[in-house]
């Protein structure tokens, strides 16, 4: 008998929210067939590019352009993704689609709209499970928070109202049938919110009908 379609789970947020150590502590805890995937994927050529524009203020690209970038790099490892899936293999994946909407739309470029921003990425995979994590304090006494482009707090703002615009818009039309939970972790320790995304993940009925 083949192996059960493996899970998707997504940890989504602003800069410096933690999701990279959640995800890595989340796959460790999901077990040996579990795959840690992270957009920007900075190590094909169009994420070489992507790295690129994001370290260098002056790499000057239309906004149009460096969205299409980042959806390709989704894109490009699609098939990727389906694979491992449909070997049983879960992956735990730092930032994706909603991301890729929502850092775009927050410049607020006339015709860059959400619908505009998500069309060249229907058809992607679909995570089973967002976790959205939010950091109600200020990044600035973050280490390196400011070194890349978008990492100020004004644009940090605007990116987290279109991330909560996507939420709703999703909600509203029913369109996906992936739930995405709001995970606020101000003041909690990398213990705590560890705890918290694993109480998620375990309860939800989507996920926990599999085997971990
Ligand atoms: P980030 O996850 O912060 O990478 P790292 O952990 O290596 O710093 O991603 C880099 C930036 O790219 C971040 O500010 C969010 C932005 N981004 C987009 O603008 N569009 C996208 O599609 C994705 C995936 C990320
Ligand atoms: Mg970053």
């Amino acid at each position: 008998m083949s192996n059960p379609r493996g899970k998707l789970i997504l940890i989504e947020g602003l800069d410096r929210t933690g999701k990279s150590t959640q995800c890595e502590i989340l796959r460790q805890r999901l077990g040996e067939s579990t795959t840690l995937m992270k957009f920007p994927d900075r190590t094909t050529a169009i994420g070489q590019q992507i790295n690129n524009y994001l370290i260098d203020s002056s790499y000057n690209l239309p906004d149009q352009a460096a969205h299409l970038l980042f959806s390709a790099n989704r894109w490009e490892r699609n098939d990727y993704i389906r694979n491992k899936l449909l070997d049983g293999e879960n992956i735990v994946m730092d930032r994706y689609v909603y991301s890729g909407v929502a850092y775009s739309a927050a410049k607020e470029i006339t015709g860059m709209d959400l619908e505009w921003c998500y069309s060249c990425d229907r058809g992607l995979v679909r995570p089973d499970l967002t976790l959205f994590l939010v950091n109600n304090e200020s990044n600035d006494n973050r280490e390196g928070f400011g070194e890349e482009r978008y990492e100020n707090n004004s644009f940090q703002e605007k990116v987290r109202q279109q991330f909560y615009k996507l939420f709703e818009k999703q909600a509203s039309l029913n369109e996906d049938n992936n739930d995405v939970v709001i995970v606020n972790v101000t003041g909690c320790t990398i213990e705590q919110v560890s705890e918290k995304i694993w109480t998620i993940v375990q309860n939800n009925k989507e996920i926990s009908s599999s085997t971990f």
